[in-house]
């Protein structure tokens, strides 16, 4: 049987349309002939698994993680005998509002959070937040409810944790927005897919997002591999060298950059007798070129990779030398990225996304020889960064003009300066988690713990379509004038 679907409909605040939505999504999927059960926001005052939280509420009094936990747990168990294909539930799980309100810390409820979804884990769980301004969607509310609503609600807010301040409109709607700021963070780290929606328009733009977001999920087919199985293969497979080759199928380029990096360099190489390759990985660029001098020599900084490289490259008879690396171009201390070789040791220097001392690059080049580098630019993973949710760094457009600065300060003339696009398509979140742990320097702040809600989302997301990720590059070559 196919597992069954759990989908919460939770919002920043009321009047976002939460029950509106709930209810539109459980006709629609009853209308194809699904087996739906829809659980309305007050069915919790009648439903006996829940009468003794209601019970402790009644009385005033704090109901402890584990009753809500338990309550739970026995909604689950009648779920799963009553054997709906879809549950929908108005407000229930996972409890946030109810949870702020008693006053649990965001460690408290990251925790619940966990145990909730671990017992209910024969399920495919799924949350919609809506968000909206509170201070519109509160009086939306209140015209629907009638009279006295609205001072109803203040005069409940007044017994939450953190909301005694309430006493208008103004502060309640000011209460909700911060309490969704809290919720938003545990939804990008809870252990399930969220999709976070803005109900600020019509509720049938509103509910046709939603069903074309879950689709994958009500529609889904089981066989195809879960979000557990493709993180855990993702966070196993080895790091070795600088090999991107398995994933070439997963994380397909589908737009190619105006140039040929190896092409470029194999003909520049062709007739030049010694090359130097900058940070060479594990030497798979350099070994794959369809051109080399007769003397190459590679360096590499970082020491996995030193011997991943020697192994590489010991064939073709291409010595491996640890140097000491480049400070990154944008902050250059001037020290770091010494070369440990004679000056005018090369007619070559060729450098794919490696950062380098210009001073030292012209110095070890002969008299007419030539630096080839193509470095990642600035905004190349912006969309990986709105992917996860996250703001992009806050970079100039490229750093190509400094670049070319930097190499034309030392010496050197500029022959060629050109910005580019590729674009590469994440078809599957384990392809995505392995890169961001390949190049973890892209995005410091990326954990995959941290980041379970949203990965999850993208990993219903990526049923249908793919992420795409348009990287920004650019190619640069320079000479050395043979008068210096
Ligand atoms: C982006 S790679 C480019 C390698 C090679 N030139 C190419 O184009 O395939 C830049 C360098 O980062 C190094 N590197 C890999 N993982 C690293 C890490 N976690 N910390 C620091 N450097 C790392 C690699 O060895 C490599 O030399």
């Amino acid at each position: 049987m196919a597992r069954q679907k759990l989908i919460m409909i939770s919002g920043a605040a009321p009047g976002l349309g939460k029950s509106s939505l709930a209810a539109g999504l459980a006709r629609r999927w009853r209308d194809r002939g699904l087996r739906v059960e829809l659980f309305e926001e007050d069915d919790i005052l009648e439903r006996a698994e829940f009468a003794d939280l209601i019970g402790i509420w009644r009385a005033g009094n704090r109901p402890s993680l584990d009753v809500v936990l338990d309550a739970a747990a026995r909604y689950l168990d009648s779920c799963r005998a009553a054997e709906a294909d879809v549950y929908v539930q108005d407000a229930l799980f996972p409890f946030l509002a109810s949870l702020f309100a008693w006053g649990y810390s965001d460690e408290d409820t990251s925790a619940f959070l966990d145990r909730l979804a671990e017992a209910a884990e024969s399920f495919e769980l799924l949350q919609v937040h809506l968000v909206g301004p509170a201070q519109d969607s509160i009086p939306r509310a209140a015209a629907r409810e009638g009279e006295g609503w609205l001072e109803a609600m203040i005069e409940r807010a007044q017994s939450w944790a953190g909301a005694q301040q309430v006493t208008d409109l103004a502060s309640l709607a000011q209460f909700f927005s911060l309490t969704d700021g809290r919720a938003r963070r545990l939804l990008r780290r809870a252990p399930w897919a969220s999709f976070t929606l803005d109900a600020d328009r019509p509720q049938s733009s509103v509910e046709e997002e939603a069903a074309e977001l879950l689709e994958p999920l009500i529609a889904g087919d089981d066989r195809l591999p879960r979000y557990d199985e493709l993180r855990d293969e993702a966070l196993h497979r080895s790091l070795k060298g600088w090999d991107f080759s398995w994933l070439r199928p997963r994380a397909a380029v589908v737009a190619t950059l105006p140039w040929s990096y190896p092409r470029v360099v194999a003909d520049l190489a062709r007739d030049r007798a010694r090359i130097l390759d900058m940070g060479t990985g594990g030497g798979e660029v350099l070994s794959r070129l369809t051109a080399r001098a007769s003397f190459t020599v590679a360096n590499e900084a970082w020491p996995p990779n030193v011997r991943v490289a020697a192994t590489n490259l010991a064939g073709l008879k291409v010595p491996v030398v640890q140097d000491e690396g480049a400070a990154d171009n944008f902050n250059q201390d001037g020290v770091r990225g010494r070369l440990p070789y004679r000056s005018g040791a090369f007619h070559l220097v060729s450098n794919r996304h490696e950062a380098f001392l210009a001073s030292e690059v012209f110095r070890v080049l002969a008299p007419g020889g030539l630096f080839v580098t193509q470095q990642v630019d600035h905004h190349s993973y912006d969309d990986l960064y709105a992917a996860l949710e996250l703001d992009p760094p806050a970079d100039p457009e490229s750093w190509l003009s400094l670049a070319g600065a930097q190499v034309s300060e030392v010496g050197f003339q500029v022959i060629v300066g050109q910005r580019g696009e590729e674009h590469q398509a994440f078809a599957d979140v384990g392809a995505l988690i392995w890169y961001l742990r390949a190049v973890p320097w892209i995005m410091p702040e990326f954990h995959h713990v941290e980041f379970r809600g949203i990965l999850q989302r993208l990993h219903v997301m990526m049923r249908r379509s793919p992420v795409v990720v348009r990287q920004r590059r650019f190619l640069l070559i320079a000479r050395k004038p043979t008068e210096s």
